[in-house]
């Protein structure tokens, strides 16, 4: 990004904020540190200690502002863990400066509101004193927990996620009642895997372990809804290679996600699926036939691409033909809808990846730029037509952490409407 557009903007107001935040956290831990009133030279080393840890935490965020990728300046055993740390550390961080900015807000304007409501004719009656102002000692004891709980809750929290949360695998099976189904298409079963995210942080083993997971159900037909890789073209290889096991009497299909875009895989690589036992499919449709009745299996290009071609897509597919629809990001589910799409398989959002539990469906960032990010949905709330099943996939991007969105492995069984 070498321009000033409105997303490079937004990135480096991010990455500078991000900078700032560890500036600030250094600051307030080395004042902690500073009056705990230990021996010079403890003083020293710990303050010193603690300024380099964040020093190498900025780092990353401040030179990324400019252009500058650290990690690619360093070598891959090094580059890696400190990509990892970083990582974690961000979100953490970020949580304890929320933490701590919203107590002390929350402090100040308390002190505010106690000056405010105190009697005024008191105050005036009082003589003004210069003696020096008590300290309750419990409440210092009790500032002091809250310090550490804003460090430590968000710490917990994000180590809790990067090694539990990550790969608490949940095996979703859900019936579908699909209108018009024909009775030899009921019982139809439809295993979906999503987001895997080959990389750093799902290796070839992790893969590997959730596709004999998925092979175990014994699915009619397999489906994979993209971003199979993180960042590089190669994580295709090893992503495919740990899928081998899967097999399905129906076939196993595919679409792209924005990751593969950003990768540099696009079509052009459908042999390389091909030659694990997958069918790409990108605009395009194929009919799988069961009992004598046919399903159309329909794939669209990512909507980041720009690229999606309905015509295309729905060209050789009758009407009156039941349609299975795979498009990664789910937020086409309308337009699908509008084009007889009777059910659409998605993933994208990873279920929110950081959640925060409240309600039925929590809170998360996720949530302001879409309303489809985990689960069942039919348009507009309606009762029959259109339905849309939204993955939470099984990899993570930006941070190796997943807060109240467990990894998914899903099972649809297509159910004809009872008469
Ligand atoms: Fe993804």
């Amino acid at each position: 990004m070498s321009t000033w557009t409105p997303l490079y903007v937004m990135f480096f107001t991010f990455m500078v904020a991000m900078f700032f935040v560890q500036f600030l956290l250094c600051w307030r831990s080395v004042r902690a540190v500073l009056r705990l009133r230990l021996r010079r030279r403890w003083s020293r080393l710990l303050s010193g200690g603690i300024c380099a840890f964040f020093a190498g935490m900025a780092a990353p965020s401040g030179l990324q502002a400019v252009g500058v990728s650290v990690f690619t300046l360093l070598p891959a055993s090094i580059s890696e863990p400190y990509r990892t740390l970083f990582l974690v550390w961000m979100v953490s961080s970020s949580l304890s400066f929320l933490i701590l900015v919203t107590s002390d807000t929350l402090g100040w304007v308390a002190r505010h509101a106690r000056a405010w409501l105190r009697p005024r004719g008191r105050l005036r009656a009082a003589a003004p004193s210069r003696a020096p102002v008590a300290v309750n000692p419990s409440r210092r004891q009790f500032l002091q927990v809250m310090s550490f709980g804003a460090v430590a809750l968000p710490i917990g929290l994000t180590t809790y996620g990067a090694v539990w949360g990550r790969s608490r695998l949940e095996v979703v099976r859900r019936d579908i009642v699909i209108d018009k189904l024909p009775a030899a298409l009921d019982g139809l079963t439809i295993g979906q895997m999503s987001d895997i995210h080959a990389g750093t942080f799902m290796s070839w083993r992790e893969i590997n372990d959730y596709a004999v997971v998925l092979q175990e159900m014994k699915p009619d037909l397999i489906t994979l809804t993209g971003d199979f890789v993180t960042r590089k073209q190669y994580q295709l290889t090893t992503c495919l290679d740990a899928l081998q096991v899967l097999q399905a009497p129906l076939g196993i299909f595919a679409c792209l996600g924005n990751h593969e875009f950003w990768a540099g895989i696009d079509q052009r690589m459908a042999g390389e699926f091909a030659q694990g036992g997958v069918r790409l499919l990108v605009n395009e449709s194929v009919h799988v036939e069961r009992n004598g009745a046919r399903l159309a299996v329909l794939g669209i290009a990512d909507a980041w691409t720009g690229r999606i071609d309905w015509q295309s897509t729905l060209t050789a597919v009758a009407p009156e033909t039941p349609k299975l629809l795979l498009a990664h990001i789910p937020d086409v589910f309308p337009t699908a809808g509008r084009y007889g799409i009777d059910l659409t398989l998605s993933g994208h959002y990873h279920g929110g990846q950081l959640k925060l539990p409240s309600g039925r469906v929590g809170l998360t960032p996720a949530m302001l730029v879409s309303k489809y990010i985990a689960g069942h949905y039919r348009l507009d709330g309606a009762r029959r037509g259109p339905q849309l099943y939204v993955n939470r996939g099984l990899g993570t991007t930006g941070v190796p952490v997943r807060l109240n969105a467990r990894p998914e492995i899903t099972l649809l069984t297509l159910r004809a409407r009872p008469a």
